[in-house]
C-alpha cells in the first residue's frame, strides 16, 4: 500500500498539531454555543477524532454520510444522503468537519441543506483545502493545510475505498488511478 504513494505530505504528528491549533480557535469561537459537530463520513473520521479532542467546551457529535455522484476522483455536485443526522439542526450552531474541499460542490449543497433546516449558523472545518480547483464559492472557516492539485489519500481519504487507514496524507501515484 505504501508503495502506491508518490510523496508523504503530512504525518500524523503534523495533523495532530494542526488539530490542536484549530481546536483552540474553535473553542474560542464557539464557547457556550453547544455546537453540533457534524462529521462527514467516511473521509473525515480520523480528523474528526483529532479535532473534537481539542475542543474544550460542551458540544455534541453527529455523523452524516453523503455521496457525490461522479467518477472516483471528481464529484459532480449531485449529493445523495446515505445516512442522515440523528438530531435536528434547527437553531443549532453547526461545525461541519470535512476531509477535503475540492470543487466545493459537496459542501455547498450540504451548507444549503443545513440552512434550509434552519441551523442558527454553519461553520466549516476541513483538514485539506484545494483552492485551485474550486468552482463554488465555499470558504472554510478552519483549514488544516492547503494542498496542491494532486489526488491525495490517507488519514481517512480514499481511492475506491482503499488507503483510508494510512496514518498520513500522501499523493497517490497517478499510475494507480490511470490504470483503473
Ligand atoms: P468536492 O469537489 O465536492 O469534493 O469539493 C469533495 C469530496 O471529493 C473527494 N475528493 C478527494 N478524495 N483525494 C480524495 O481521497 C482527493 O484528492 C480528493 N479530492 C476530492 C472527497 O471525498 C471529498 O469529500
Amino acid at each position: 500500500m505504501n508503495n502506491d504513494i508518490k510523496e508523504i505530505l503530512y504525518s500524523k504528528e503534523d495533523i495532530q498539531a494542526v488539530a490542536q491549533k484549530l481546536g483552540a480557535q474553535i473553542t474560542a469561537d464557539m464557547k457556550d454555543k453547544n455546537p453540533l459537530v457534524i462529521c462527514v463520513l467516511k473521509g473525515a473520521i480520523l480528523f474528526m477524532a483529532d479535532i473534537v479532542r481539542e475542543i474544550d467546551t460542551y458540544c455534541e457529535l453527529d455523523f452524516m454520510d453523503v455521496s457525490s455522484y461522479g467518477d472516483a476522483t471528481e464529484s459532480s455536485g449531485e449529493v445523495k444522503i446515505i445516512k442522515d443526522l440523528d438530531v435536528s439542526v434547527k437553531d443549532r450552531h453547526i461545525l461541519i468537519v470535512e476531509d477535503i474541499i475540492d470543487t466545493g460542490r459537496t459542501l455547498e449543497r450540504l451548507v444549503e441543506l443545513l440552512k434550509h433546516r434552519k441551523a442558527a449558523s454553519v461553520k466549516i472545518c476541513t483538514l485539506l483545502d484545494k483552492p485551485e480547483r474550486r468552482v463554488k464559492s465555499v470558504v472554510p472557516d478552519y483549514v488544516g493545510f492547503e494542498v496542491p492539485n494532486e489526488f491525495v489519500v490517507g488519514y481517512g481519504l480514499d481511492y475506491i475505498g482503499h488507503y483510508r487507514n494510512l496514518p498520513y496524507v500522501g499523493i497517490l501515484k497517478p499510475e494507480v488511478y490511470e490504470n483503473n
